[in-house]
Parts: structure tokens; sequence; C-alpha cells
């Protein structure tokens, strides 16, 4: 990862995830980065400046006033490649979002219309999920703004099933590294542009016992090309992933899950404002009954294992009307016929088919060979292609629902 002559505004508003824009500004300046960091008022009853500017080597602005620096707001908006606010409150969003300036941090945001912004939201999940918030983002993001998560994950009031964890250090610079990487603005013609895209990959697992599990062979490599496909079209992903062994996504926000049960849980809390949802996992279709708390031993006779059926995570799943859902069916013949009354009984706008029985196609390979079924009644094809670029086409028919 590389940030060499490249000049950052990292912009920290008053969350407890402060503490790590401290590792943020310094991974970004040894990346190579010259950083400036800026503060409101709230950020530094987080973290002391003093902190950041031995992180940085810099002296770091927290007041519109700093004698010698007058037009210290004007500058930063102007000179800096990229600016990153991180974490980003519920209130720093909400007051870029109305073009206030009343703060060192909004008014350089303000002076910045038309250049690279990207902001990790960290907040209680109810701050997220309320309708101003996402209201507020949706502004931001017709602005031009780029976003890196929230995650799914513990919150300093403790555990929560939805978002509002910020996006880890790692996770934030890799977004920065893709935008840094592309024209200003990403592609704004691109139709997937701003869009808040749900992707699920992998396979789930349902335990029997604590060292034994039904599981199925999916490497997730569909689900994370898809994932990857969207993000580098300027989509802003979530991967919800069960079990894999391919490394997260760089510069995506990914919620890892084990069994079904969960990964219905993830999807539900973050389909409320999404614009699309590409479910590729292969989740466990059943599970066993009763969960075994210690490993069941070695009988010689047969064993009886009773299961019952997983939650349907698509037709249990409440969704936004215009959201555009693409399903997947893994047949193992006739399967033309069966992906349709998929796309029928579970109100899929699109379903791709591949055959598990077909060399190259399906689990564990990194080709396959699909055909795109829309509820329109299109119907496209494809050859055996790498699966990046089996997720490529996928994604150009689907885009003409967007
Ligand atoms: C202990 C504590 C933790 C907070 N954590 C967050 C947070 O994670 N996200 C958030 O949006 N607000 C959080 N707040 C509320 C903000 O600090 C408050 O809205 C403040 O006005 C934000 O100002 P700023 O956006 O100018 O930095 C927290 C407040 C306290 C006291």
């Amino acid at each position: 990862m590389s940030f060499t002559d490249r000049h950052v505004v990292l912009g920290v508003s008053g969350g407890i995830a402060c503490y790590k824009s401290c590792t943020l500004a310094r991974r970004l300046t040894e990346a190579g980065a010259t950083v400036d960091v800026v503060l409101t008022a709230a950020a530094a009853e987080f973290v002391r400046p003093l902190t950041f500017e031995a992180l940085t080597g810099r002296p770091v602005l927290t007041s519109l006033w700093e004698p010698g620096r007058a037009l210290a707001h004007i500058d930063l908006a102007k000179d800096p490649d990229l600016v990153i606010v991180a974490p980003a409150t519920g209130n720093i969003l909400a007051r870029a979002a109305m073009g206030m300036a009343d703060d060192l941090l909004t008014a350089l945001l303000l002076a910045r219309a038309d250049r690279l912004v990207l902001a990790a939201p960290a907040m209680n999940d109810a701050m997220y999920a309320n309708p101003a918030t996402t209201a507020n983002i949706k502004t931001l993001t017709a602005r031009g703004w780029h976003f890196v998560g929230p995650e799914i994950g513990a919150l300093a009031e403790g555990p929560s099933e939805r978002p509002g964890r910020m996006s880890e250090p790692e996770t934030i610079l890799a977004a920065a590294e893709r935008l840094l990487g592309k024209p200003p603005q990403g592609n704004p013609k691109s139709k997937w542009s701003g869009k808040r895209v749900v992707v699920t990959a992998g396979p789930t697992r349902e335990h029997l016992d604590p060292v034994r599990v039904l599981t199925n062979p999916s490497s997730g490599r569909m689900g994370y090309a898809l994932a990857e496909a969207a993000s580098s079209r300027g989509a802003n992903v979530v991967l919800v992933t069960g079990p894999t062994e391919l490394a997260p996504p760089p510069g995506l926000a990914t919620k890892h899950v084990e069994t079904t049960e969960e990964m219905q849980r993830a999807v539900q809390a973050l389909v409320k404002d999404a614009d699309a949802l590409i479910m590729s996992a292969a989740p466990a279709d059943y599970r066993p009954t009763q969960l075994a708390d210690k490993k069941r031993p070695r009988a010689n006779g047969p064993l009886t294992v009773e299961l019952e059926a997983t939650p349907d995570i698509l037709t249990s799943l409440e969704r936004p009307k215009r959201m555009v859902v693409v399903g997947f069916a893994l047949e193992t013949g006739n399967g033309l016929a069966k992906a349709r009354s998929k796309m029928q009984n579970k109100a899929l706008d699109f379903v791709i088919l591949n055959d598990a029985l077909e060399p190259g196609a399906g689990f564990e390979v990194t080709t396959n060979r699909v055909t795109i079924l829309g509820r329109n009644g299109k119907q496209v094809d494809l050859p055996l292609l790498p699966k990046r670029d089996v997720a490529e086409r996928i994604l150009d028919v689907v885009e003409e629902a967007l």
C-alpha cells in the first residue's frame, strides 16, 4: 500500500472510534502520506491533539481561529488528494449534509465540493438506522462523497447485529487507496456509483456438536468477485460471508457469519437501505434439531441425526420495494425450469443459474458458466469464464434494473 506524495486530511469527529483513527493516522503516515489531522471539539475530548501530532509529525488543527492559519479551511479543502472523515459521527454527517460550516472540519468540507471525500461512519446502531442519518448519507453520496462501512459488530455499549461500528483502519486505508487510484469522482457514468449493495458469499456451517459441522464446498469466489466488481464500479458494498479460505477484499466492509440464521440476521439488518442484494452464498438448508454441547463419541452402529430446515433468507426477508434482488440457483439437472420457479417463488429480479455437475462450473473452481434469467423474460447464456469476468457480465445485466 503506498501513499507516497499523497496529501491526506484526516478529519476526526467525536465518536468513541476516535482511538482507531490514531492507528489510521499512523498507517497513512507510514505509507508515505503527508497527513494533516483536523479534530472537532468533540473529538478532542476523546483523543488529545498531541497524540495525532506525535503520530503524524505535523501540527494538528482544531479551530477556525488558529493564529497564523487564517485560511486553513480553504487550503485544506483545495490542496489534499483526499479528505477522510473517520470516525464520521451522526452529527458531522448531518452538519455536512446541511452545508453547515460552524467549525474547521465542516468549513473545509463545505469548501471541498467536487473533490474526493471518504467517510467512515461510526455510531450507535439506532443512530445509524435513524432515517435522518440515512437521508444525510444519501444526500452526501449524491454529492459525490464515498463511504466505507459501517460494519456490524461490537459497539461501545455491547454487541450489535446492526451496522454502526467503524470499519477497521486497514479497511479504510484500502478504500482510500482504491479511491486515489480512480478518477476524482469514481466513474459517475456507472449506474453502480454510490449505490448500496449487499453481497452474500460462501457456505454456512451448522454444528452437530462442537467439532463437527454440516456444510457444503462453496469457495465463496463467485460472491467475492461480485463484491469486488461492484465496488470497483463505485458501489458502497457490504460483503456478508460464511467461512471461506479467501482474504477479505480490501476496501470493502465485510461481515463474517457462520450459520444460516446468522447470515439471515446480517442480511436483514443491512438491506433496509440497500439498492441491491446479490445472494450468491450457498447457505446450509438444514441444521440438526439438537446441538450437542460435547463431542458426540464414535459409536459402532449408525448414527441418526434429526434435521430441521434453516430459515429461508430470501423468503423471510423484509425488503425495500425498490431494491433489486439477484439470487443464484445451483442445480444438478432441469436447471432452467427450477431457476424460473425460484425466481417466481422468491420474487427475484434476476436468477443466475449454474450447474454443479458441469465441469468448470459451480463450487470450488475459479471459473463458472452461468445463464442469467431476468423477471422480464431476459435470458443471457454466458460461456465458461473466470469468475471475475462472470461477475462483470452479471453486473452489466443487473444494472439495467437499478
Ligand atoms: C462517550 C461518548 C461516545 C460517543 N460516541 C459517538 C459515536 O460513536 N458516534 C456518534 O455519532 N456520536 C457519538 N457521541 C456523540 C457525539 O460526541 C456528539 O454528537 C458530538 O456533538 C459530536 O460532535 P462532532 O460531530 O462535531 O465531532 C458520543 C458521545 C459520548 C459522550
